[in-house]
């Protein structure tokens, strides 16, 4: 079984290839990576400091058929093709009106190339940006269309934790507890067994990592912000400004998180402040002792009160290596944080889903909102 499986939620173009030798257990010996290509946008959304739908949208059209091409070049799967079905490529024509660059590119490649090789694609289906979704579902439901290969529609969110799998040396035991924290999601999983999930506490507002690329912004930072404040809090040499913030909800006895109240004291503080470096500095310090404060305190409760045998970790934001240090220090189960490359959007962990998880979805179009038990 050999699956190309695509991601275009938000901000990250992927692709990747694998091969499952064994399609039953979910084992890292038991599946092979042939390509997973990823497509940063970070430099087009840097002037809005956080992600923008519709740059996203236009970024993504043009960058998914390159990064095609070049996966199935280095997992050795880019062959030539003889026939063209120009009925179908009408047809397809049709139905990308709204993606004419992403049409004009895939046209070349579907008259060029074949597919034979590849069993199923794979694509996430939420949660995520709309538009975003749009372009990588429309690629999959075209090459399916083109090809005659079924297409799966693929939960982001469990994606994220079936990344765990994806370090060779450790054995997940479950139950465990999953911390998914990025720029768009911040929830809490009770993870009893592949396919089975059920969310104890989500943010009511803003994402951890939204929390800290809207602070960034704020302080005068580049985006992504977390990791230029996180470099900025190892800097911190001074505590001139004395500067305290709230740590929302951290006491609170459910499993819930609250972040735009920090970004707005973040705001209120800075503009009574001269936004001098080591202020920023201190401002930095203390933002991310903030944010890892919340994380970890209701993340290890939830260890405890659900008597889990594992903690595991995925998301953007999990890539802070203070979070990291103080899960690594306080966790008393084994804990699970997958590989630096593996912890951000990646489409190895939607093919994955495709191969191990009984969730996958036949029926594909965008959900937005998309929950890890829908
Ligand atoms: O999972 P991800 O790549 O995709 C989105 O949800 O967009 O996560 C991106 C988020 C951004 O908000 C970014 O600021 C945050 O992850 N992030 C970090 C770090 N690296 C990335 N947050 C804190 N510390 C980091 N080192």
């Amino acid at each position: 079984m050999i699956v190309l499986s695509i991601e275009t939620s938000c901000d990250d173009t992927a692709i990747s290839i694998i091969k499952a030798k064994n399609s039953k257990k979910l084992d890292y010996a038991n599946f092979e990576v042939l390509s997973n290509l990823t497509a940063s946008q970070i430099e087009a959304h840097k002037p809005y400091g956080g992600v923008f739908p519709a740059v996203a949208k236009r970024e993504h059209q043009s960058a998914l058929v390159p990064l095609l091409i070049r996966a199935l070049k280095k997992a050795g799967l880019l062959k030539e093709s003889k026939t063209v079905d120009n009925k179908k490529i009408l047809k397809i024509k049709k139905s990308l009106e709204k993606n004419e660059e992403l049409f004009l590119q895939l046209k070349e490649f579907l008259t060029k190339y074949q597919l034979r090789d590849i069993n199923k694609t794979a694509v996430t289906i939420g949660p995520g940006l709309e538009p975003c979704l749009y372009t990588g579902i429309n690629l999959a439901k075209s090459l399916s269309y083109y090809y005659n290969i079924p297409a799966v529609g693929i939960n982001h969110l469990e994606g994220h934790i079936l990344s765990s799998f994806l370090s060779p040396n450790e054995k997940l035991e479950l139950p465990a507890i999953a911390l998914i924290v990025s720029g768009g999601n911040t929830q809490l999983i009770y993870f009893e067994k592949i396919g089975k999930y059920k969310i104890i506490g989500e943010t009511r507002d803003d994402a951890a990592g939204e929390c800290f690329d809207k602070t960034a912004r704020i302080l005068g930072l580049d985006y992504p912000g977390g990791p230029e404040i996180s470099k900025k809090a190892k800097d911190c040499k001074t505590n001139k400004h004395n500067i305290t913030l709230p740590r929302p909800m951290i006491n609170d006895k459910n499993y819930d998180f609250s972040f735009s109240g920090l970004k707005t004291a973040v705001l209120y503080h800075s503009k009574k402040n001269r936004i001098t470096d080591d202020y920023v500095k201190e401002m930095s310090f203390e933002i991310e002792s903030s944010i890892v404060d919340v994380l970890i305190s209701k993340t290890l409760r939830a260890v405890d009160e659900y008597k889990v045998k594992s903690l595991l970790l995925g998301g953007g934001v999990t890539a802070n290596q203070k979070l990291i240090k103080e899960f690594k220090k306080r966790a008393k189960v084994k804990l699970f944080i997958p590989h630096k490359k593996h912890t951000g959007d990646n489409a190895l962990m939607i093919g994955l889903v495709s191969i191990y998880s009984p969730n996958v979805k036949k029926i594909i179009k965008p959900i937005s909102n998309l929950k890890i038990n829908d």
